[in-house]
C-alpha cells in the first residue's frame, strides 16, 4: 500500500513509497520476461487512460501495465473525446467517476489538471504528464534504471541537462532524487532555466564542461520546442556543441557513468546517434523499466502489499 491516494506530484509519496513501487517493480520486471506476461491481479478492476495530449510511449506503457496486471484498459484521446465539443474537466470526472472506474491516468496540457479531476471523482488518479509541472512516474521508471544500472541511488550525482525550464521531466526528477539521497544538478543555457533555478532544490551549473567529470548519470532532454516562444538559442549547432552529448564529453565521464533520456530524443541535437546507441546509454532500458514501474504504481495504488502480487 502507498501512503497517498493519488500519485499527481511525486512529493505526494514518501521516500518510502518511492522504494515499495521501485522494489514492487523488480517482481514486475521478472514477469515481463516471461513468455505469458500476465497476472490476475487487477481483474475487474477498470483503468482508463484518458490522454489529451500527444503521447505514444507513456500511453502505450501504461495500457500494456494495466492489460498486463488484467484491468480492464480503455483508451480516449484527446480527438476521441468530448473535451474537445467543450465539455469542462470536472464533467469528464464525473462522467468517468459514474462509468465507475477505478482508476484514471491522465496527461494533459495544463498543469494542474489531474489534481482537478481527482477532486471530481472517486477513481484513483495517477499524472501522466500535465503541462510544464510533473510527470512522476517518468521520475520513477528512472529512479529503477539508476538503481538497476549503478546498484544504488543514494550518493548518486545526476546532471539533468538542456530545458529545465520547459521540462515536468524534470520538475518530477529533482525532487525524487533528493527524497532518494542522490545530487541533482540542474544545467542549461540562461534561457533554458527557470528564474530561479535554485528554488528548484538543485545544485545550478551553466555549462556542462565543467560538472561533466564529476557525474554519474548525465541526464539529457528534449528541447521543449512546442513550449518554447521563439527561438531560445542562437542555434541548434551550437546548443548541441555547448549542451548535447557527443562522444567527446561521454569519454570524460568516469567509468561506469551513464546516459539517460526519457524520449523522445532529437538525435544531433541533444544527444548524438553514436551515444543513444552506445552500451553506455540506458535509454532502451527506460522504456523497458516503464512498464514494470507502471504495473507496480496501479497495483500498489488500487491497494497491493509490496513485493506482492507478482508471485
Ligand atoms: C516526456 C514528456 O512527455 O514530458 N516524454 C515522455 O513522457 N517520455 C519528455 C518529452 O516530451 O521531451
Amino acid at each position: 500500500m502507498l501512503s497517498c491516494r493519488h500519485i499527481i506530484d511525486i512529493e505526494d509519496l514518501t521516500a518510502d513509497d518511492i522504494m515499495s513501487v521501485l522494489d514492487a517493480a523488480e517482481s514486475f520486471k521478472e514477469v515481463n520476461e516471461r513468455r505469458i506476461k500476465k497476472l490476475p491481479t487487477l481483474r475487474g478492476r477498470t483503468v482508463i487512460n484518458l490522454f489529451l495530449e500527444p503521447s505514444t510511449r507513456t500511453r502505450t506503457s501504461f495500457e500494456i501495465a494495466a492489460k498486463r496486471l488484467s484491468a480492464d484498459a480503455i483508451n480516449f484521446s484527446a480527438s476521441t473525446s468530448a473535451t474537445v465539443k467543450g465539455e469542462s474537466l470536472a464533467d469528464t470526472a464525473e462522467t468517468l467517476s459514474a462509468m465507475a472506474c477505478d482508476l484514471v491516468v491522465v496527461r494533459h496540457k495544463y498543469a494542474g489538471a489531474p489534481r482537478i479531476l481527482a477532486e471530481h471523482m472517486d477513481a484513483h488518479v495517477i499524472n501522466g504528464g500535465d503541462g510544464m509541472h510533473q510527470h512522476p512516474t517518468q521520475a520513477l521508471l528512472d529512479l529503477f534504471t539508476m538503481r538497476e544500472r549503478a546498484g544504488r541511488l543514494e550518493g548518486l550525482t545526476v546532471a539533468i541537462v538542456g530545458d529545465i525550464v520547459h521540462s515536468r521531466v524534470a520538475g518530477s526528477l529533482v525532487p525524487a532524487l533528493r527524497a532518494v539521497g542522490a545530487t541533482p544538478i540542474v544545467v542549461g543555457p540562461p534561457t533554458l532555466m527557470p528564474a530561479r533555478p535554485e528554488a528548484l532544490g538543485a545544485e545550478v551549473a551553466f555549462s556542462l564542461d565543467e560538472v561533466i567529470g564529476e557525474i554519474d548519470v548525465a541526464y539529457m532532454l528534449r528541447v521543449q520546442m512546442e513550449r518554447a516562444e521563439g527561438m531560445p538559442f542562437p542555434s541548434i549547432r551550437e546548443y548541441s556543441r555547448l549542451f548535447g552529448m557527443n562522444e567527446v564529453r561521454l569519454a570524460r565521464m568516469p567509468a561506469g557513468a551513464f546516459v539517460m533520456h526519457p524520449g523522445p530524443m532529437n538525435r544531433g541535437v541533444e544527444i548524438t546517434a553514436g551515444v543513444a546507441d552506445s552500451d553506455r546509454s540506458v535509454v532502451l532500458d527506460q522504456v523497458n523499466s516503464g512498464v514494470a514501474v507502471r504495473m507496480a504504481a496501479m497495483y500498489l495504488l488500487l491497494g497491493g502489499e509490496p513485493g506482492g502480487g507478482a508471485a
